[in-house]
């Protein structure tokens, strides 16, 4: 199955994910790329163990799951999402055996070093993820990155180092072909985790995720009296950024058969980004409700509030008299 962020509960449950096989192992891939590492590894287990794996490029996002679904490994999950996301709001803490990490982007410039995945603040967010004896596997043509990803790892104090051979599976990626026909050879590392993940976990920022409601009245809301001729045929891309999270109004659409409009904004909130559409739209009694559209399958945030509450003070701007708050 692909899931869609607005399909997890935050955090999750393993044995919801896995309803057949709740007790097995779990293992996370970050990056799976075309999703060729999989099913020879969990071939190497007795009974594979649970699966899920994050990638935030859609485009090999259906192969990947093809090969799972050849291979029939129905304990098997993927979903388009950044990783860190993925650890922090759905995870829970000490759940994970292991985290596989094969040929990660290298962004090998100087002024690009903190793009990479693996720094001292991931190390602690995947140890507090990770069982006590669970381990980050990571495998790289880059012999830099390399020690770059072992220096963070002894800086986050929260690993043991073990060095073996690659797995494999592991030399069998797309990523690992095109490096082994240029000659170059692969290291790997284990990144054992030494921290009690509940401890840790508790130093860590909760993210302020929740899934969308059951009920329209719980989504974000406000209701205004607009003016009379009211009109947004003016409308000018604005934007709100906090240290938080960057709110950005792209557009207004106006509905062919009502006086009523959607907005989309686009939200960041770190590297979780969502594009959301705001409905403002006429109630019975002649007051107007701007509210968060479920469609696309949003997940309320911080940032996903405030995308209301900008549209909302969008409409004040324009005369609108807000009688109720809900965001
Ligand atoms: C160099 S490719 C390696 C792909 C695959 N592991 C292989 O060995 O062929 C790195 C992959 O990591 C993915 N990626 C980069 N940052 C990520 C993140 N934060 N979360 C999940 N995937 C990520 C990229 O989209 C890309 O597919």
């Amino acid at each position: 199955m692909i899931y869609q962020l607005s399909q997890f509960a935050f955090p999750d449950d393993p044995a919801r994910l896995f309803p057949d096989t709740p007790g097995r192992e779990w293992y996370l891939e970050i990056g799976f790329g075309d999703g060729r590492f999989w099913p020879p590894f969990a071939a190497t287990f007795a009974q594979p163990p649970n699966y899920l794996g994050a990638e935030i490029s859609g485009s090999s996002l259906q192969k990947a799951q093809a090969r799972l679904k050849k291979a029939g490994l129905t304990n098997a999950h993927l979903t388009k999402l950044p990783a860190t996301v993925l650890l922090a709001a759905v995870i829970p803490p000490a759940s994970l055996d292991a985290i596989i990490v094969n040929f990660p982007d290298p962004w090998p410039k100087k002024d690009h070093l903190d793009q990479r995945l693996l720094r001292a603040p991931f190390f602690r967010l995947a140890a507090s993820r990770l069982k006590s004896d669970g381990a980050v596997h990571f495998t790289t043509d880059h012999e830099e990155y390399f020690e770059f990803a072992c220096c963070e790892a002894q800086e986050s104090g929260v690993t043991r180092l073990e060095l073996a051979p690659p797995p494999a599976a592991a030399l069998e990626t797309k990523y690992a072909l095109k490096w082994k026909e240029l000659g170059i050879q692969a290291r790997h590392a284990r990144f054992v985790s030494v921290a009690e993940p509940h401890a840790l976990a508790a130093t860590l920022p909760r993210p302020d995720i929740q899934a969308m409601p059951q009920e329209d009245a719980a989504l974000p809301h406000a209701i205004v009296n607009l003016p009379p001729q009211f009109d947004l045929s003016d409308f000018a891309k604005s934007a709100v950024h906090t240290p938080g999270y960057t709110v950005v109004l792209l557009d207004a659409y106006r509905s062919l058969r009502r006086p009523e409009y959607t907005v989309l904004a686009h939200v960041e909130e770190g590297e979780l980004t969502q594009e959301v559409l705001v409905g403002v739209m006429q109630r019975p009694d002649g007051s107007t409700l701007v509210r968060l559209a479920k469609f696309g399958g949003p997940v309320i945030t911080a940032g996903v509030k405030a995308a209301v509450a900008a549209v909302t003070a969008e409409l004040v701007r324009r005369g609108a008299v807000i009688t109720h708050l809900g965001y």
